[in-house]
Protein backbone atom coordinates (compact mmCIF):
# COMPACT_ATOMS: atom_id res chain seq x y z
CA UNK A 1 0.00 0.00 0.00
CA UNK A 2 0.97 3.86 -0.63
CA UNK A 3 0.87 6.18 2.25
CA UNK A 4 -0.23 9.55 1.48
CA UNK A 5 1.38 12.51 3.43
CA UNK A 6 -0.05 15.56 4.09
CA UNK A 7 2.30 17.96 4.99
CA UNK A 8 1.18 21.51 4.58
CA UNK A 9 4.21 24.22 4.73
CA UNK A 10 3.41 26.01 7.60
CA UNK A 11 2.01 22.49 9.65
CA UNK A 12 4.59 20.50 11.78
CA UNK A 13 1.99 17.82 12.08
CA UNK A 14 1.10 14.77 9.51
CA UNK A 15 -1.40 13.06 8.21
CA UNK A 16 -1.18 9.07 7.04
CA UNK A 17 -4.24 8.29 5.27
CA UNK A 18 -5.78 5.15 3.76
CA UNK A 19 -6.29 4.10 0.24
CA UNK A 20 -7.34 0.72 -0.80
CA UNK A 21 -5.56 -0.97 2.28
CA UNK A 22 -7.60 -0.04 5.51
CA UNK A 23 -5.94 -2.25 7.66
CA UNK A 24 -3.69 0.14 10.30
CA UNK A 25 -2.15 -2.95 10.98
CA UNK A 26 -0.16 -3.80 7.74
CA UNK A 27 1.42 0.24 7.73
CA UNK A 28 5.40 -0.23 7.97
CA UNK A 29 6.23 0.20 12.26
CA UNK A 30 9.74 1.23 11.55
CA UNK A 31 8.52 4.16 8.87
CA UNK A 32 5.82 5.58 11.63
CA UNK A 33 8.43 5.58 14.17
CA UNK A 34 11.03 7.87 11.66
CA UNK A 35 7.70 10.14 10.96
CA UNK A 36 6.99 10.31 14.89
CA UNK A 37 10.50 11.12 15.70
CA UNK A 38 10.00 13.94 13.26
CA UNK A 39 6.69 15.61 13.34
CA UNK A 40 5.99 14.61 17.08
CA UNK A 41 2.07 14.07 16.16
CA UNK A 42 0.10 11.73 13.40
CA UNK A 43 -2.94 11.38 12.06
CA UNK A 44 -4.40 8.50 10.94
CA UNK A 45 -7.57 9.00 8.48
CA UNK A 46 -9.48 6.58 6.75
CA UNK A 47 -8.71 3.49 8.68
CA UNK A 48 -12.02 2.78 10.92
CA UNK A 49 -10.23 2.71 14.00
CA UNK A 50 -11.85 1.16 17.35
CA UNK A 51 -10.49 1.44 20.69
CA UNK A 52 -9.72 -1.86 20.31
CA UNK A 53 -8.12 -1.49 17.50
CA UNK A 54 -6.38 1.55 18.78
CA UNK A 55 -4.78 0.15 21.61
CA UNK A 56 -3.98 -3.16 19.46
CA UNK A 57 -1.58 -0.65 17.13
CA UNK A 58 -0.51 1.66 20.22
CA UNK A 59 1.07 -1.82 21.69
CA UNK A 60 3.46 -2.24 18.30
CA UNK A 61 4.76 1.11 19.69
CA UNK A 62 4.88 0.55 23.56
CA UNK A 63 6.87 -0.94 26.24
CA UNK A 64 3.85 -0.17 28.49
CA UNK A 65 0.51 0.46 28.39
CA UNK A 66 -1.23 3.04 31.59
CA UNK A 67 -4.52 4.80 32.22
CA UNK A 68 -5.98 8.16 32.18
CA UNK A 69 -5.86 9.16 35.35
CA UNK A 70 -9.19 10.08 36.12
CA UNK A 71 -11.59 9.48 33.19
CA UNK A 72 -13.87 6.16 33.09
CA UNK A 73 -12.68 3.14 31.26
CA UNK A 74 -13.80 1.48 28.73
CA UNK A 75 -13.19 -2.02 30.29
CA UNK A 76 -12.53 -2.45 33.89
CA UNK A 77 -8.74 -3.19 34.23
CA UNK A 78 -8.35 -2.15 30.73
CA UNK A 79 -6.27 1.24 29.94
CA UNK A 80 -8.78 2.78 27.10
CA UNK A 81 -10.76 5.84 28.56
CA UNK A 82 -13.48 7.48 27.50
CA UNK A 83 -12.78 11.26 27.73
CA UNK A 84 -16.09 12.47 27.04
CA UNK A 85 -17.21 13.36 30.44
CA UNK A 86 -17.82 16.97 30.57
CA UNK A 87 -17.97 19.13 27.10
CA UNK A 88 -16.01 22.14 28.59
CA UNK A 89 -13.36 23.49 27.02
CA UNK A 90 -9.64 21.77 28.09
CA UNK A 91 -7.02 24.03 28.30
CA UNK A 92 -3.44 23.17 26.76
CA UNK A 93 -1.45 20.89 29.01
CA UNK A 94 1.05 17.84 29.07
CA UNK A 95 -0.47 14.71 30.20
CA UNK A 96 -0.14 14.09 33.56
CA UNK A 97 2.70 17.11 33.72
CA UNK A 98 1.99 17.77 37.53
CA UNK A 99 3.31 14.32 37.96
CA UNK A 100 6.12 12.22 37.63
CA UNK A 101 3.95 10.09 35.71
CA UNK A 102 4.22 11.58 32.78
CA UNK A 103 3.42 9.35 29.44
CA UNK A 104 5.64 9.26 26.32
CA UNK A 105 2.45 9.46 24.21
CA UNK A 106 -1.09 10.22 24.24
CA UNK A 107 -3.66 8.43 21.57
CA UNK A 108 -6.83 9.53 20.86
CA UNK A 109 -9.16 7.85 18.47
CA UNK A 110 -12.92 9.20 17.69
CA UNK A 111 -15.62 6.90 16.90
CA UNK A 112 -18.41 9.69 16.69
CA UNK A 113 -17.34 13.33 16.24
CA UNK A 114 -19.40 15.93 17.68
CA UNK A 115 -21.60 18.14 15.31
CA UNK A 116 -19.78 20.72 16.25
CA UNK A 117 -16.87 21.73 18.75
CA UNK A 118 -14.74 19.48 20.50
CA UNK A 119 -12.04 19.44 18.33
CA UNK A 120 -8.94 18.32 20.25
CA UNK A 121 -6.42 21.06 19.75
CA UNK A 122 -2.51 20.89 19.96
CA UNK A 123 0.94 22.88 20.42
CA UNK A 124 4.22 22.40 19.46
CA UNK A 125 6.23 23.11 22.52
CA UNK A 126 9.44 24.02 20.45
CA UNK A 127 7.22 26.72 18.74
CA UNK A 128 5.86 27.96 21.10
CA UNK A 129 9.00 27.91 22.96
CA UNK A 130 11.26 29.74 20.50
CA UNK A 131 8.08 32.57 20.27
CA UNK A 132 8.60 33.23 24.23
CA UNK A 133 10.24 36.52 25.37
CA UNK A 134 14.20 36.24 26.25
CA UNK A 135 12.83 37.42 29.83
CA UNK A 136 10.73 34.98 29.79
CA UNK A 137 12.45 31.81 28.27
CA UNK A 138 15.43 32.70 31.52
CA UNK A 139 12.88 32.96 33.84
CA UNK A 140 11.93 29.46 32.94
CA UNK A 141 15.56 28.20 32.26
CA UNK A 142 16.48 29.73 35.78
CA UNK A 143 13.55 28.66 38.08
CA UNK A 144 12.49 25.38 38.20
CA UNK A 145 7.96 25.02 39.14
CA UNK A 146 6.57 23.10 41.57
CA UNK A 147 3.28 21.11 41.55
CA UNK A 148 1.80 20.20 45.05
CA UNK A 149 -0.80 17.45 44.82
CA UNK A 150 -2.79 15.09 47.17
CA UNK A 151 -3.52 11.68 45.61
CA UNK A 152 -5.74 9.37 47.20
CA UNK A 153 -5.16 5.35 47.02
CA UNK A 154 -7.26 5.16 44.67
CA UNK A 155 -5.53 7.75 42.28
CA UNK A 156 -2.09 6.31 42.69
CA UNK A 157 -3.32 3.02 42.21
CA UNK A 158 -4.22 4.39 38.39
CA UNK A 159 -0.16 5.09 37.99
CA UNK A 160 1.26 1.96 39.71
CA UNK A 161 -1.62 -0.13 39.22
CA UNK A 162 -4.78 -1.81 41.42
CA UNK A 163 -2.73 -4.37 43.28
CA UNK A 164 -0.18 -1.91 44.08
CA UNK A 165 0.57 -1.34 48.03
CA UNK A 166 1.84 1.52 50.21
CA UNK A 167 5.27 -0.14 50.22
CA UNK A 168 5.30 -0.53 46.30
CA UNK A 169 4.63 3.26 45.89
CA UNK A 170 7.15 4.57 48.63
CA UNK A 171 9.74 2.59 46.39
CA UNK A 172 8.54 3.92 43.29
CA UNK A 173 8.55 7.54 44.90
CA UNK A 174 11.98 7.30 46.41
CA UNK A 175 13.05 6.49 42.80
CA UNK A 176 12.33 10.18 41.70
CA UNK A 177 14.83 12.64 42.84
CA UNK A 178 12.43 15.82 41.89
CA UNK A 179 9.59 14.26 44.05
CA UNK A 180 8.74 14.64 47.75
CA UNK A 181 6.12 12.64 49.31
CA UNK A 182 4.23 12.49 52.65
CA UNK A 183 1.24 9.64 53.26
CA UNK A 184 -1.28 10.09 55.68
CA UNK A 185 -3.20 7.36 57.63
CA UNK A 186 -5.75 6.91 54.93
CA UNK A 187 -2.60 6.17 51.94
CA UNK A 188 -3.25 9.08 50.71
CA UNK A 189 0.27 10.56 49.06
CA UNK A 190 0.77 14.24 49.46
CA UNK A 191 3.66 14.57 46.53
CA UNK A 192 5.64 17.85 45.43
CA UNK A 193 7.05 17.74 42.42
CA UNK A 194 9.49 19.78 41.07
CA UNK A 195 10.25 20.05 37.41
CA UNK A 196 11.31 22.45 34.77
CA UNK A 197 8.60 24.11 32.56
CA UNK A 198 11.07 23.80 29.24
CA UNK A 199 11.85 19.95 28.58
CA UNK A 200 14.12 18.07 26.25
CA UNK A 201 12.20 16.54 23.39
CA UNK A 202 12.59 12.98 23.63
CA UNK A 203 13.59 12.36 20.27
CA UNK A 204 15.92 15.47 18.89
CA UNK A 205 16.66 16.88 22.25
CA UNK A 206 15.24 20.40 21.62
CA UNK A 207 13.81 22.71 24.13
CA UNK A 208 10.20 22.65 24.20
CA UNK A 209 7.50 24.58 26.44
CA UNK A 210 5.95 21.58 27.63
CA UNK A 211 3.84 21.49 31.16
CA UNK A 212 1.00 22.01 33.05
CA UNK A 213 1.15 25.63 34.04
CA UNK A 214 -1.96 27.28 32.26
CA UNK A 215 -4.30 24.39 33.39
CA UNK A 216 -2.35 24.52 36.63
CA UNK A 217 -2.81 28.50 37.19
CA UNK A 218 -6.66 27.86 35.81
CA UNK A 219 -6.84 25.27 38.66
CA UNK A 220 -5.98 27.12 41.21
CA UNK A 221 -7.19 30.10 40.73
CA UNK A 222 -10.60 28.89 40.60
CA UNK A 223 -9.91 27.10 43.78
CA UNK A 224 -11.72 28.18 47.24
CA UNK A 225 -9.78 25.91 48.82
CA UNK A 226 -6.11 26.93 50.23
CA UNK A 227 -5.28 23.91 52.03
CA UNK A 228 -3.22 23.43 49.04
CA UNK A 229 -3.91 19.94 48.04
CA UNK A 230 -3.26 21.07 44.64
CA UNK A 231 -0.87 24.19 44.05
CA UNK A 232 1.37 25.61 41.53
CA UNK A 233 4.47 27.84 42.11
CA UNK A 234 7.36 28.69 41.61
CA UNK A 235 10.03 25.81 43.21
CA UNK A 236 11.38 28.64 45.83
CA UNK A 237 6.90 28.82 46.98
CA UNK A 238 6.67 31.70 44.94
CA UNK A 239 4.06 32.32 42.43
CA UNK A 240 4.12 32.73 38.97
CA UNK A 241 3.33 36.38 37.64
CA UNK A 242 0.38 36.77 35.98
CA UNK A 243 1.95 38.93 33.55
CA UNK A 244 3.84 35.76 32.43
CA UNK A 245 1.10 33.46 32.12
CA UNK A 246 -0.60 35.76 30.50
CA UNK A 247 2.13 36.51 27.72
CA UNK A 248 2.79 32.51 27.75
CA UNK A 249 -0.96 32.08 27.23
CA UNK A 250 -0.58 34.75 24.25
CA UNK A 251 1.92 32.53 22.73
CA UNK A 252 0.26 29.67 22.58
CA UNK A 253 -3.17 30.76 21.14
CA UNK A 254 -1.37 32.47 18.60
CA UNK A 255 0.32 28.63 17.45
CA UNK A 256 -2.93 26.53 17.86
CA UNK A 257 -3.41 23.91 15.80
CA UNK A 258 -6.72 21.53 15.63
CA UNK A 259 -8.22 18.32 14.98
CA UNK A 260 -11.15 18.16 13.15
CA UNK A 261 -12.19 14.77 13.93
CA UNK A 262 -14.05 12.10 11.12
CA UNK A 263 -15.38 8.78 12.69
CA UNK A 264 -12.40 6.38 12.75
CA UNK A 265 -9.28 8.89 13.03
CA UNK A 266 -6.63 8.01 15.52
CA UNK A 267 -3.76 10.48 16.41
CA UNK A 268 -0.62 9.66 18.18
CA UNK A 269 0.84 12.25 19.85
CA UNK A 270 4.65 13.03 21.45
CA UNK A 271 3.84 14.02 25.27
CA UNK A 272 7.34 15.77 25.54
CA UNK A 273 7.01 17.69 22.20
CA UNK A 274 3.51 18.64 22.07
CA UNK A 275 0.44 20.51 24.71
CA UNK A 276 -2.87 19.26 23.81
CA UNK A 277 -6.74 20.50 25.02
CA UNK A 278 -10.19 20.77 23.33
CA UNK A 279 -12.21 22.76 22.40
CA UNK A 280 -16.01 22.84 24.14
CA UNK A 281 -18.64 20.91 22.28
CA UNK A 282 -22.39 20.43 23.42
CA UNK A 283 -23.36 17.21 21.54
CA UNK A 284 -23.57 13.80 23.77
CA UNK A 285 -22.89 11.43 20.79
CA UNK A 286 -19.47 12.35 20.67
CA UNK A 287 -17.10 9.73 21.39
CA UNK A 288 -13.70 9.82 21.73
CA UNK A 289 -11.13 7.43 23.50
CA UNK A 290 -7.74 8.06 24.66
CA UNK A 291 -5.05 5.35 25.77
CA UNK A 292 -1.08 6.64 27.64
CA UNK A 293 2.14 4.76 26.81
CA UNK A 294 5.70 4.72 27.19
CA UNK A 295 7.11 4.23 23.93
CA UNK A 296 9.63 1.57 23.13
CA UNK A 297 11.43 3.13 20.76
FE1 LIG B 1 -5.10 15.36 28.37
Amino acid sequence: MTIQIDLPETSTNKIIYSDECKDILNLSVAKIQEMFKSSGIILFRGFGITHELMQVFAEQFSSRLTRDDDKPLVEPNGFVSLVDIGMHEILPHRENGSSPFSPDAVWFCCTVPAAEGGETLFWDGIQVWQKLSEELRKLFISKKIKFVHKFPADKWKHFLGSDATISDAKRVLDGFNNVKYQIDQEESIYTEYICSAVLQTKYGNQNAFVNDIITGNSNLKGSVNLELESALTFEDGSLIPDAAIEEIEKVMYSLTQEIRWKPGDLVMIDNSRFLHGRRAFSDNRRRLFSLLSYLNF
